[in-house]
């Protein structure tokens, strides 16, 4: 029987240093882009990819995710009597219909690994993916979500699957790198994979960017797996397991991302969104234009 995707898990759990104030009291994954937090984004990625279980693997800052995500009682009758409609129905709207969230706590920062092998009480033996919010990706205009296209491999192969990148050689040593065997058209089989090695040990340039469909054997592996680099348990050391045992292939998704895991890459990522933005792109890109910005053509979203 053919498996699917149904289960989306986010490791929010993070410490988020690089953007310390602002994340002191909040995971850096509530920080916006425009006015709506990135794991919104995330979130609308997976529903639009087809999953019914958002697993929110959370720390720290607990609060602050949960909060978002369930029903705000006080804040609906308000808009409700004000006759604020619009509003009203994006708040209600945030998680849609006949999908569930789920919240475990992670107590310890431990990695990327032991944050995913905290959801297997949820996932169990089903396949799973796992999104990282503060890796942005726009969807493509023709093949939708990142998620989406990888589902749909999933789909035709069932096996996991890592969302890749091109990045400089140079930034190697900021991803997992995988080593690609062509496979078919932007799909290679994993055939090696390495936690930020230095660019001159890099297998390849094809880097993980924050997007993955696992099978629940990833567990077991994770479970055993010794602390790797940065004395994490790291995910990238478990899908180096599972290559053993298993196809992973790598898919070159449709789709520009932004890392908004630097403030350099936030900026970015909130130009081009405040560019596209329905109500403000317009006066947004005027204003740019003012300060002497140029653009090769329009956003979309603009009237221009
Ligand atoms: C994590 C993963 C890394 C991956 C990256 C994508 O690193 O460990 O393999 O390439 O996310 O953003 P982090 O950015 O959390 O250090």
């Amino acid at each position: 029987m053919k498996r699917r995707v149904r289960k989306a898990v986010f490791p929010v759990a993070g410490l988020g240093t690089r953007f310390l104030p602002a994340t002191k009291a909040s995971p850096k994954e509530m920080l916006p882009i425009v006015d709506k937090p990135l794991i919104q984004y995330a979130v609308e990625e997976a529903v639009a990819a087809g999953v019914d279980t958002l697993v929110f693997i959370i720390g720290r800052t607990k609060n602050a995710i949960a909060d978002h995500f369930d029903k705000a009682y006080e804040l609906e009758v308000e808009l409700e009597t004000r006759g604020k409609t619009d509003l009203l129905n994006v708040v209600r709207n945030i998680v849609p219909k006949g999908v569930e969230c789920v919240y475990v706590r992670q107590a310890e920062a431990l990695g990327l690994g032991h944050a995913v092998l905290c959801a297997r009480p949820v996932v169990g033996n089903e396949p799973f993916m796992v999104i990282l919010a503060d890796d942005l990706i726009e969807d493509d205009a023709t093949e939708g979500g990142a998620m989406s296209q990888m589902v749909r491999y999933f789909n035709k192969y069932q096996c996991s699957i890592l969302g890749v990148e091109r990045v400089p050689q140079a930034e190697t040593n900021k991803y997992g790198i995988v080593h690609p065997l062509p496979f078919a058209t932007r799909l290679s089989n994993v055939d090696g994979i390495v936690e930020k090695p230095k660019p001159e040990n890099a297998p390849s340039n094809l880097a993980v960017v924050g997007r993955y469909i696992l099978t629940s054997r990833i567990f077991d592996l994770l479970e055993h797996i010794p602390r790797g680099a940065g004395n994490e348990i790291q995910l990238t050391d478990g899908i180096a397991a599972l290559i053993n045992e298993e196809q992973v292939l790598a898919y070159e998704f449709s789709g520009r991302r932004h890392d908004c895991g630097s403030k350099l890459g936030y900026l970015i990522a909130t130009v081009e969104y405040g560019l596209r933005h329905p109500e403000l792109g317009e006066r947004f890109r005027a204003y740019l234009q003012s300060c002497g910005c140029q653009f090769s053509g329009s956003a979309p979203g603009t009237s221009e």
